[in-house]
């Protein structure tokens, strides 16, 4: 798609410069629901993403239109708030409402966005959130660096009304090729670890079961971690070890219990998985995705059918080192370890099994890992 003439025939041509703007989707290969508790994550910048088109307007109006979504929104700078009826568009806006409530004076301006990320979970949201941080940033020098982009970013997030972590769009505006980023979410302390699968590729397995986080128990599961907190007097769940959790475990019960031992065995599974990762021990990996799905769908319960039909079909094939839910569930993408001389037969065998349980098909996509948002020259 020639996106500059779909930019020119929504908004009109002008002499202003129109720049383009890319931010990667994300998945995260290990430390799921931790981000929140202070914990460990490991996700990567993937090479799908959205594009932001930006060009500067003489007035104080901003319009947001997408190729994906048929609507444009309109409305004065001094005017951004929340509205549920601009649905996608309240992600940039969100962005927009943050750099001006730090001060910034902007003018108006036009954005497209052009998305290619399909399925939910690899964190579409904080992929349109980043592109419009960045394109804004860029386009009206305005001297944030990255590490501000992200936190601004996760603001508009939860302007939308999730009270999301910072693993999503650290990942998105920090990714590089070839890389995953082990990230101590509390300190914000980062390193890349190279995402040296050997002959393994990953697979994104799309269950095509919508959901959308504000509706699903994505508050609820951060506020019952916070009163396991509370109950176990520790700042977040993160700064116990499973060691330290054994011992004191008697004084949670029901979901609570269940919740916090597996914000605390996920932790240390992401520390166990990086030496994997560094060893070149996919089959290491893999178990420890496998482990970290069988708690995300027993104690955390954010899974669904869909997520547990896929997984288990996809860790039947031989050829498969491991697979989990990425993301934050109740639907959405499954990643899979599989080598890639089997990929063709995984990919059919997978596809064939999910749509007999389930009724529906699945999308299946080899994906590569990819850098962070940025200006695409
Ligand atoms: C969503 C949130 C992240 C993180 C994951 C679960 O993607 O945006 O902050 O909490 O869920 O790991």
């Amino acid at each position: 798609m020639d996106l500059k003439a779909v930019f020119i025939e929504n908004f009109g041509d002008s002499n202003e410069e129109i720049r383009v703007f890319h931010a990667p989707a994300r998945a995260n290969i290990i430390g799921e629901h931790t981000d929140y508790n202070g914990g460990y994550v490991l996700p990567c910048a993937l090479t799908i993403g959205t594009y932001a088109l930006i060009r500067k307007r003489a007035d104080n109006i901003a319009r947001f239109a997408s190729t994906n979504i048929n609507t444009v929104v309109q409305l004065p700078l001094n005017e951004i708030s929340y509205d549920p009826q601009h649905d996608w568009a309240n992600y940039p806006k969100g962005v927009v409402h943050f750099i001006q409530k730090d001060g910034h004076q902007l003018c108006g301006f036009d954005v497209l966005f052009s998305g290619n990320i399909s399925g939910a979970g690899l964190s579409s949201s904080a992929s349109l959130e980043l592109a419009m941080a960045v394109a804004l940033n860029i386009t009206f020098s305005m001297g944030y660096d990255m590490i501000s982009l992200i936190k601004l970013a996760q603001r508009a997030e939860q302007f939308c009304g999730v009270n999301c972590g910072i693993m999503d769009q650290f990942a998105i505006g920090m990714g590089k090729k070839g890389m995953a980023i082990h990230l101590h979410c509390d300190s914000l302390q980062y390193k890349y670890v190279p995402l040296s699968l050997d002959d393994y590729k990953i697979v994104i397995m799309d269950t095509n079961k919508k959901r959308k986080l504000s509706d699903s128990k994505y508050n609820e599961r951060r506020a019952e971690c916070e009163q396991a907190a509370k109950i176990l007097n520790v700042e977040n769940l993160s700064k116990l070890t499973p060691q330290d959790f054994a011992s004191h475990q008697n004084k949670l019960e029901g979901n609570i219990l269940m919740r916090a031992r597996h914000v605390i065995h996920e932790n240390h599974r992401v520390s166990q998985a990086e030496d994997a990762l560094k060893a070149g021990d996919i089959s290491k990996l893999g178990e420890l995705l496998i482990a970290s799905h069988v708690s995300l769908r027993d104690d955390y319960e954010v899974s669904c059918v869909e997520l547990d039909t896929i997984v288990e079909q996809a860790i039947k094939h031989t050829c498969c080192a491991g697979a989990r839910m990425t993301g934050a569930g109740f639907g959405g993408c499954a990643i899979a370890l599989v080598k890639g001389a089997a990929l063709p037969d995984f990919i059919d065998s997978v596809s064939h099994a999910y749509t007999d349980i389930i009724g529906y098909t699945p999308g299946m996509y080899v994906q590569e890992s990819g850098d962070g948002a940025r200006e695409i020259i």
